[in-house]
């Protein structure tokens, strides 16, 4: 039997928009064996209620692509999901299934698929890099697209800085939060997301974090998807207030993300005690860095 662990991840990190990345320690777990002639899946935890079970699954959906490119028909598939992600929150629930399952795959198959051809699968079934990346590879990832290669750097988690994500109860898919884009940005737009997205990389690579304010803004998708997001400013607001160095929307959201100083002991209690007079219910729970992808 094989066994994948595949962390979440956040992506875009505020300015770097389909570009930066980050795997944090929330986990899926695929268990998978080739077993009788049929298609078995088990789903337990996050998504248990409405992921489907059949060949539609994106878990098994993934692993078929692997099983294409190498040539291999196994007969039957038994899985079961082990789901702590939660499903079309911003947090990389549909890149953790594309990694995992096409990992899981190439590990049934005897590994023929190095890390490169995986990439390259994964990031063309998920539509862009900067959640697979940090999903197989681990850490914070800045990745781009040459043709059909995928070029990524993997950089280590900055030294004392700790993420909150901030996740309400509601479900936002990522087509529907790329619909509200528009086709164009001004260029003063591009140049405010550029020069952000430098001082971020930046900060994070010397240990700087006295900028982390400024360099998570962004003027190219999160103003237009504010809308879909009650309380945004709200949030905002008090994620500042208690002690946020930086507040972003978590890849295409809905839930956000808080940068904080290790020593901040209190803004978790805070937001909780903040959010309670919100309509919808907001979980909010540290995270770690996951410096390890599935
Ligand atoms: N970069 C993607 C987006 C991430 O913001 O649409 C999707 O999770």
């Amino acid at each position: 039997m094989v066994r994948v662990k595949v962390p979440a991840t956040t992506a875009n990190i505020g300015p770097g928009f389909d570009c930066l990345g980050i795997a944090i320690d929330i986990y899926n777990t695929i268990e998978v064996e080739e077993y009788g002639e049929e298609l078995y899946i088990k789903v337990v935890g996050e998504g248990c209620n409405e992921v489907p079970c059949d060949q539609t699954n994106l878990v098994y959906s993934s692993m078929q692509k692997v099983f294409d490119v190498v040539g291999y028909r196994p007969k039957g598939i038994r899985m079961t999901l082990i789901n702590e992600i939660p499903v079309a929150r911003g947090l990389g629930s549909s890149a953790a299934c594309i990694v995992g399952g096409m990992v899981a795959a190439n590990a049934l198959t005897g590994f023929r698929l190095g890390l490169h051809e995986l990439l390259k699968l994964a990031v063309q079934a998920d539509g862009h890099p900067d959640n697979v990346v940090p999903a197989l590879v681990g850490g914070m990832t800045a990745a781009c697209l040459e043709g059909e290669e995928v070029l990524y750097v993997k950089m280590d988690p900055p030294p004392g800085i700790k993420l909150a994500v901030m996740i309400p109860d509601f479900e936002l898919s990522t087509v529907q939060a790329r619909q509200v884009l528009p086709d164009a940005i001004p260029v003063k737009d591009a140049v405010f997301n550029i020069s952000r997205t430098a001082i971020l990389v930046a900060s994070f690579l010397t240990g700087r974090s006295e900028m982390l304010a400024v360099a998570t803004q962004d003027r190219l998708h999160q103003p237009y998807r504010k809308a879909l997001i009650p309380h945004w400013d709200d949030i905002f607001f008090y994620a500042g207030k208690w002690g946020a160095k930086g507040v972003f929307l978590s890849g295409s959201g809905p839930a956000l993300v808080a940068i904080l100083d290790e020593g901040n002991v209190t803004f978790i209690d805070r937001m909780k005690e903040a959010v309670s007079a919100f309509q919808e219910r907001w979980e909010i729970r540290m995270v770690d860095f996951c410096r390890n992808g599935a």
